[in-house]
């Protein structure tokens, strides 16, 4: 499995729930983490609620610090911010875990996206960076709960470099009880993105936190 010593990990978006979750886990496992937010004050405060060393910033200072970026903004905000940190995303592998849902009465439905899918948006945007895809389907919930010591499911990665998919892959598996799978290329982002709109209805129906096991690998 590929090596992540030393590397850090910043988390645009790090204030909101999937962030924070994300940086939590991978504080606790060693990583340097750095939360990013339009605002250096709510990123320093979601830091210092993790502790653990996680340091904060405006979204484009932790883009251009660190290693490995996540992206953990809501869809709405997803392009505009890729767009205005083209430069600091550059040459870097960006994670891209953007699920663009809709919400109504009948609960959430996938959005059509002009690019195909969240992540090949991303791509396009950033033609210089390594975006991969991971992390739709992890509660932020589950993330946070300091109860649950092993996270009860694999997480999808999917991307165009071989390279990168293993670096996440490895990533993933920093959380204890994950399982980092390869899930395709790019260009098949789009239903792994809409099927967390399965995941949650199954979540409402059983009142559950469900995530996925891929069996026979
Ligand atoms: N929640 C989950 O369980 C979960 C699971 C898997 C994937 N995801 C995906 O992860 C992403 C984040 O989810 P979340 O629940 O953490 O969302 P969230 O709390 O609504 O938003 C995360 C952060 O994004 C920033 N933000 C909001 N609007 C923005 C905009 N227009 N432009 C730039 N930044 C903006 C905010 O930080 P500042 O105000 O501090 O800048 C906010 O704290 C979503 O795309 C979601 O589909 C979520």
């Amino acid at each position: 499995m590929t090596e992540l010593n030393g590397l850090s990990i910043a988390i645009l978006g790090g204030t909101g729930d999937q962030g924070k979750g994300l940086a939590r886990r991978f504080a606790l496992a060693g990583h340097q983490v750095l939360i990013g937010s339009r605002s250096a004050q709510r990123a320093q405060e979601a830091a210092d609620s993790i502790g653990a060393g996680a340091g904060g910033g405006e979204n484009a200072d932790v883009a251009a610090r660190a290693d490995i970026v996540i992206v953990a903004v809501p869809y709405e905000g997803h392009k505009a911010l890729l767009e205005s940190l083209r430069g600091e995303l550059a040459g870097k592998i960006v994670i891209d875990c953007v699920n663009p849902l809709g919400f109504d009465k009948q609960g959430a439905y996938a959005l059509p996206v002009e690019e195909g899918s969240a992540a090949q948006q991303a791509a396009a945007v950033l033609p210089d960076s390594r975006v991969v895809a991971a992390f739709h389907h992890v509660s932020a919930v589950v993330l946070m709960d300091p109860a649950v010591d092993k996270v009860d499911l694999d997480v999808l990665v999917l991307g165009d470099d071989r390279e990168a998919t293993d670096t996440v892959r490895a990533l993933a598996e920093a959380i204890p009880g994950v399982r980092g799978v390869y899930g395709g290329r790019l260009r098949n982002a789009h239903q792994v993105e809409a099927l967390t709109a399965n995941i949650i209805s199954v979540n409402r129906r059983y009142k559950a936190h469900a995530g996925l096991r891929i069996t026979d690998i």
